[in-house]
């Protein structure tokens, strides 16, 4: 893999022109977006897809998210649109959310895993918008690690995850957002929410004039079923990940590492004692959101066996986090 740094307040356009290249000649490209680092290919091409799904290890049936560089540009993937589609495309484009719709016939169905819809958004990171403007192509982007690992929200964090399948990594550093975008699907009978992020159902719900429903675990026959690949364990880091609730936290970990456990903590707020290995993290939901990957890749990195993690608030904003954390956990 070829790693190339990138000033992500003004990202060089030798660098930019290079990856397009790349992209166009059906090769794989890692790239910065606003949430997590993707690994793209050219969304047109079956091969160039293809070789995305052998580099991460993901099962063919899990599809992808299509980038484009405006809402224009999402035409060409996309067969039509509802007008709550327009109106959320029109408030969070360029930005965290991804939007579910019929798709076109020239989308890959290595892309969508064969369903009739894809999943498209703009993202809103220099870098990003500079290789989708350059290549003048839809990328398709899932995160760039391996399946069922961590996403990566440094460039470290994908060298460290993928290898030679990779073509090129622009590494413009860390990521602001930290946990991968809000999906909601647009072509169900009403609007399902398929996955939290920093994006919540409560603005989802105000632009759209109406409910946003949420797919659960346990849909019974007749309720809209999971989006393909989402609800596994997932986002998880190598170490076990116990999650316990804020006045047990610090009493387990201490416990633990008397058992003579390796133990790390998550937490808000002080650690329990000494020589435990504790990421520190925020209270605020965003700024807990823009540390969460990077702190469990440490506490893996620090060879823990178990990471205790402080349950976060019930707050809506908040709902990015505990779903990742949940995850990771299972
Ligand atoms: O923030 C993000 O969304 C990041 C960056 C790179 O843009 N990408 C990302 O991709 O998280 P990935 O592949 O890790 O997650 C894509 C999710 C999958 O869980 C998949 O199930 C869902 O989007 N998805 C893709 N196409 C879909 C479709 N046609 N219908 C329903 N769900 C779909
Ligand atoms: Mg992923």
């Amino acid at each position: 893999m070829r790693i190339v740094p990138i000033d992500t307040r003004s990202p060089s356009i030798h660098a930019i022109r290079d990856a397009a290249d790349v992209l166009r000649q059906g090769g794989l490209v890692a790239f910065p977006t606003e949430t997590v680092y993707g690994l793209g290919a050219n969304a047109l091409d079956p091969v160039a897809v293809e070789r995305i799904y052998k580099a991460k290890g993901r099962p063919a049936y899990n599809p992808l998210i299509v980038h484009v560089v405006n809402r224009q540009a999402a035409d060409r993937v996309v067969a039509s649109w509802s007008d709550a589609a327009e109106r959320l495309a029109k408030a969070f484009w360029p930005g965290p959310l991804t939007l579910v719709l019929p798709k076109r016939p020239i989308v890959p169905d290595g892309v969508t895993a064969g369903l009739p819809t894809v999943a498209v958004r703009v993202p809103a990171h220099p870098v990003a918008h500079a290789l989708l403007a350059a290549a003048d192509l839809p990328i398709a982007a899932p995160s760039a690690n391996r399946s069922m690992m961590l996403s990566p929200t440094t460039g470290a964090h994908v060298a460290k995850s993928l290898g030679a399948e990779v073509d090129l990594l622009l590494d413009g550093g860390p990521t602001p957002v930290g946990i991968e975008s809000t999906v909601i699907d647009l072509t169900r009978e009403q609007p399902t929410l398929l996955r939290p992020g920093m994006i919540s159902m409560a603005r989802l719900e105000k632009v759209i004039g109406g409910p946003v429903v949420t797919v659960s675990a346990g849909a019974s026959s007749g309720a809209p079923r999971p989006s393909p690949g989402m609800l596994e364990r997932h986002y998880a880091p190598r170490a076990r990940l116990v999650l316990a609730p804020h006045d047990q936290t610090r009493g387990l970990i201490v416990e633990m590492a008397a058992a003579g456990r390796r133990v790390g903590g998550l937490l808000i707020g002080p650690a329990p004692a000494h020589g435990v290995i504790v990421q520190q993290m925020p209270a605020s939901a965003d700024e807990y959101a823009s540390r969460l990957f990077d702190a469990l890749h440490q506490l893996d990195d620090a060879g823990v066996d178990i990471i205790v993690a402080e349950q976060v608030p019930d707050g809506p904003e908040w709902a990015g986090v505990r779903d990742r954390l949940e995850r990771a956990s299972r």
